[in-house]
């Protein structure tokens, strides 16, 4: 693999240890993938911070890289484990706590921002039309391609640090032009709402696995939608990248030069859809804890839930999870007061999967989230409820 001058002597440790570490995972990436040489990023995004996911391992390894490692981008984190300012009213432990704030002050000192969100792109992590970048986390990975078209491989935790410390990544992959081609056309031939678009993900992510689905669809989903739907294609299959006629930004380029026979076709009617969002419910009981914001709610969803709250008491526990900076937003439109009037919570920097809900008293997790509904009861042996929000929601 081609190496430029400033990479070589990354790569032959003159810039310290934690720089040449990180060069040779990038090297080593680059020779699996046969890319010809590195690309220069703008924006990297990493996960691997919960310690839930990453354990005792992974803060010693994060420890030591933070004694000389500093990033070279711009870098965010995915979510952690707890969070990190109301960890003790939603009841996690001191222990678990103690460890994971290691692990973000670890990321911290290393010059990567602790905003902990998987929707980095709605809390100062956005980058640009066509920019390199090293993403990691699958739900963002697959926004950032699809609805910004920016340029990022799936990046394991590893690859993603080690860009942001190299302010590199190898060039493959997504970051080509060729990498972007349509591999299925997806006609749905129903309207979608809701908790349909996670549905819709779900099972065109299975059929497709790692390909490139290009949507045809009736309505005109909006980013909430995208954000759902990119996450659940993400959780069932490995899609990185998806097009939809005439709403993302590189759709007129997803054909453009294929052949009749390099795509696959795919119908989906609303006999499918019904059918997996029965599947994704793993119970039929009430939910005694409902888990909105997977991934992280935006502005204006924490205020659609907040609307629906207004002056009623809620039956069941709820958190909307978020990143602070939408949090920040949500105190001062009144949202969070609304939600907490009602008997729920606003909750930073981590979700239901990442977090050890199964510590805490829950048997039952109501969410809207596709992606949540897979990674539930495999993550936290919990049953879950997969609908609408206005059905998750019980009142007094
Ligand atoms: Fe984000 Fe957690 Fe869902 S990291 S995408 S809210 S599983």
């Amino acid at each position: 693999m081609y190496l430029t001058s400033e990479e070589e002597k990354m790569y032959q440790g003159q810039y310290g240890p934690a720089v040449q570490k990180s060069m040779e995972i990038l090297v080593a990436l680059g020779d699996i993938y046969q890319a010809e040489k590195m690309v220069e990023i703008t924006s990297a995004q990493i996960s691997g911070v919960s310690y839930k996911t990453i354990g005792d391992a992974g803060l010693e390894f994060l420890e030591e890289m933070a004694q000389s490692a500093r990033v070279r981008v711009p870098s965010t984190l995915n979510p952690a484990g707890v969070d990190l300012d109301h960890w003790q009213e939603l009841g996690f432990s001191k222990e678990f706590t103690k460890r994971q704030l290691r692990i973000v002050a670890a990321y911290q000192k290393m010059g990567i921002t602790t905003t902990c969100t998987c929707t980095p792109y709605l809390a100062s992590n956005l980058p640009i039309l066509g920019s390199h970048i090293a993403w990691s986390e699958s739900s963002a990975v697959c926004y950032a391609n699809s609805v910004i078209g920016a340029r990022t491989n799936r990046e394991g935790g590893p690859g993603a640090l080690s860009a942001a410390i190299c302010g590199r990544t190898p060039l493959y992959g997504y970051h080509l032009e060729s990498g972007r081609k349509a591999s299925t056309v997806v006609e749905v031939k129903t309207e979608l709402k809701g908790a349909d678009f996670g549905a819709l993900g779900y099972l065109v992510g299975k059929e497709v696995g790692g390909g490139v689905p290009y949507f045809q669809m009736i309505n005109k989903p909006g980013p909430n939608d995208l954000k759902s739907l990119g996450a659940s294609l993400a959780s069932s299959g490995s899609v990185a990248l998806y097009h939809v006629q005439d709403i993302t930004p590189e759709y007129h380029l997803a054909m453009r030069g294929l052949e009749v026979g390099d795509v696959e076709l795919m119908t989906v009617e609303e006999s499918d859809i019904r059918e997996v969002r029965e599947k994704l419910s793993s119970s039929p009981r009430k939910p005694d804890l409902i888990c909105l914001g997977c991934p992280h709610a935006s502005l204006d969803e924490v205020g659609e839930v907040a609307s629906l709250l207004n002056g009623k008491n809620l039956d069941n526990d709820l958190w909307v999870c978020t990143s602070i900076l939408v949090k920040a937003a949500a105190d001062r439109m009144g949202y969070t007061d609304a939600i907490e009037k009602a008997g729920g919570k606003v909750v930073t920097d981590t979700c239901m999967v990442v977090a050890p809900i199964e510590e805490l008293d829950y048997q039952v997790i109501g969410v809207n989230s596709a992606k949540a509904a897979i990674y539930v009861p495999s993550m936290c042996g919990l049953e879950v409820v997969y609908d609408d929000l206005e059905n998750l929601l019980y009142f007094k």
